[in-house]
């Protein structure tokens, strides 16, 4: 039996990947660019096995659970285009087991919520294509396993990497320009940190497949949106370049609106955000304004979670905030805690 596991982190996107502009090979409307969380808590593992003795046809077990490969589903999708790159090294190295023509089981474990708007399909996804790069010993990039990576899951793609990490959307119909490559690499920019506010655990109500089908198909305001986006990338990528929070922030806060607006201009609406998101949304403003610069950018995709972009020597400053208007449930016994009538009142 040959065995190999890796492991994958998050993304969060600060310029959203939002529309396909080809639904089978999962070919974007947009560029998006995101940063990789590096902490060991918002991880998924993956553990791919093959073996001449299994019984015929592949197996995949999410968190325990067996999820069924359908042909030409998106598990399948990838597990058929990694298994064709084996091939091939077997043809060139007749040496080689013939780990292509074997069944698999693969086991995958999320260490944080599965589907609550945490992103667990782009760290799922990337793992399950990074383990099987591993098991099948194969000589592919990373920017290329990122086109596997991303048929399974479009934001998959980037968590291949660490650091700042762009989507090209590419322009070849076959997709083979569409693909995840490194902005800057994690250690470029340490001081870069991200604050995660678990809003609401549950099982998001509109998935992001089913969202981006109907915002392409209703939206006229995503056309505005897709003429503005190649600007943003390009100065995002220089403010990561040249570390200028402040750009960073300012381009990350009105990309995520601009997202959740395209979002409120599909028929029928998708409201991602709910009351609690407003209110965050609404401290970091207030924070922001009170501090006279601009020291944290709010982001939220698919879901009521915020994740906040500080530099280190500011997070103090924002879990200081964020502490005193969203106290945890043991702390809001405290009769004196923050009230909803606190909050800032410009919005
Ligand atoms: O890759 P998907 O289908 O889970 O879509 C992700 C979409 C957003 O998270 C909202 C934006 C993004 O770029 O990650």
């Amino acid at each position: 039996m040959y065995e190999a596991t890796a492991t994958a982190p998050v993304n969060i996107a600060c310029i959203k990947y939002w529309g396909k502009r080809d639904t089978k090979l999962i070919l974007p409307t947009n560029s998006s660019l995101s940063v990789t969380l590096d902490q060991d808590h918002l991880r998924s593992t993956t553990t791919s096995r093959a073996d001449e003795s299994f019984a015929a046809g592949d197996r995949l077990w999410l968190n325990g659970k067996e999820e069924t490969i359908k042909e030409g589903g998106r598990l399948g999708v990838c597990i058929k285009g990694l298994r064709a790159w084996r091939k091939q090294v077997e043809e060139n190295d007749s040496s080689l087991p013939k780990l292509s023509e074997w069944p698999l089981r693969i086991a995958s474990y999320n260490n944080f919520p599965t589907a609550a708007g945490l992103a667990s399909s782009a760290s799922g996804l990337a793992a399950l294509v990074a383990s099987l790069a591993r098991l099948y010993q194969l000589p592919q990039t990373p920017s290329q396993l990122s086109i596997i990576a991303r048929q399974g899951s479009g934001s998959a793609c980037r968590s291949l990497f660490g650091g700042f990490v762009a989507w090209r959307e590419g322009s070849d119909a076959a997709g083979s320009d569409s693909l995840a490559e490194e902005v800057a690499p994690r250690e470029h920019w340490p001081e870069m940190h991200a604050l995660i506010c678990v809003v609401s655990d549950a099982k998001k109500g509109t998935s992001s497949t089913s969202g981006m089908q109907r915002t392409v198909e209703t939206s006229t305001l995503l056309q505005e949106r897709l003429r503005i986006v190649p600007g943003r990338m390009d100065a995002i990528s220089k403010a990561i370049q040249d570390k200028d929070f402040e750009s960073f922030a300012k381009i990350t806060m009105v990309d995520s609106n601009s997202f959740h607006s395209v979002c409120l201009d599909t028929s029928p609406p998708i409201f991602y955000l709910n009351d609690v998101s407003k209110s965050i949304i609404a401290v970091i403003e207030e924070l922001n304004r009170s501090s006279g610069k601009i020291i944290a950018a709010y982001t939220f995709d698919a879901g009521p979670n915020a994740v906040i972009y500080a530099l280190e020597e500011n997070m103090p400053k924002v879990l200081g905030a964020i502490n005193k208007f969203f106290p945890t449930a043991e702390e809001s016994e405290d009769p004196f805690r923050t009230t909803a009538e606190d909050l800032p009142a410009s919005f």
